[in-house]
């Protein structure tokens, strides 16, 4: 895809994965709608992109997981005078532990946000999108996608609610020049594993944010309905649909399972 002069609102922008994919999008020359509830960080953000490459940025701080968000956006984008040609929904977080000790609150905080901010900006922005004949939705999965991971029961379903939507959406987008791309990350270094609080949520060897966007921006440009980042983990999770399915459930369950 050519960026220059398309603008793309990323979620999840100030850390991790989401500033990567601004910087990414900003030196190809997009301008830029800045999410996240951390208005500083974005700010910081927004003014380095700014000077660096000469884009526009603005910045929108808002707790997505909050009912409204959705609408709140929007009106935002519209009094900013912008059209998104390009969503990266991208924010997200984990939680560790069973659900039987789960604080109900935090959950459906996770669910909110990995899921239904998923759909709500979706369901939003594509339709501008298709009336235009162009533009494109990233949503970023994960490989906790592929398999219910046990302790970690609601982040792993609401990953594989963002892949299934996700190549559902692909299918349907497909006449109208929209392109739309889940992208599957594993254990990847940024801070989203001190917000989780528990080491035992990681395993593998972590890449980088910058991979996880090359790999994106690389399955957007071929057309892929998903994408998973990096050679292992891609293997894993091919490797396990050839497994009884009891047997994945148990490999999953020990590989988070919280340390005594
Ligand atoms: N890192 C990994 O190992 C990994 C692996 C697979 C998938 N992923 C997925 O990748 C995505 C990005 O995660 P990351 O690794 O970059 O983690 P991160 O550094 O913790 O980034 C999460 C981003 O989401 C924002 N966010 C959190 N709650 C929010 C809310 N209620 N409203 C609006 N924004 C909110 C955070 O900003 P504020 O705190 O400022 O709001 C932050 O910008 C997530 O969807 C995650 O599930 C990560």
């Amino acid at each position: 895809m050519n960026f220059t002069g398309q603008t793309a609102l990323v979620t999840g922008a100030s850390t991790g994965i989401g500033t990567v994919f601004a910087e990414r999008l900003a030196e190809q020359g997009a301008h830029l709608i800045l999410v996240a509830r951390s208005a500083d960080r974005l700010h910081a953000l927004a003014d380095r992109l700014r000077a660096a490459h000469g884009i526009r940025a603005d910045v929108v701080a808002l707790d997505l997981s909050t009912p409204g968000a959705g609408e709140r956006l929007v009106a935002h984008v519209a009094d900013l005078g912008r059209t998104v040609d390009i969503l990266i929904n991208n924010a997200g977080f984990a939680t560790h532990g069973d659900v039987a000790d789960a604080d109900p609150a935090r959950l459906q905080a996770q669910i909110q946000l990995n899921c239904a901010a998923v759909v709500d900006l979706t369901t939003r922005f594509l339709p501008a999108m298709t009336a235009r004949g162009r533009g494109a939705v990233v949503n970023v999965a994960s490989t906790a996608a592929f398999q219910p991971v046990a302790h970690m029961a609601v982040y792993s379903a609401s990953k594989a609610f963002v892949l299934a939507f996700t190549e559902a959406l692909w299918s349907e987008t497909r006449p109208t020049g929209v392109k739309v791309i889940a992208i599957c990350p594993g254990a990847t270094e940024t801070p989203f594993f001190e917000v989780v609080g528990a080491e035992e949520a990681s395993f593998g060897r972590r890449r980088t944010p910058e991979q996880v966007v090359a790999t994106t921006l690389r399955g957007l440009a071929n057309g892929c309905p998903s994408i998973v980042d990096g050679r292992t983990n891609a293997t894993v999770a091919t490797l396990q649909r050839f497994l009884p399915h009891r047997a994945v459930l148990g490999i999953a369950e020990r590989t988070v399972r919280p340390r005594a």
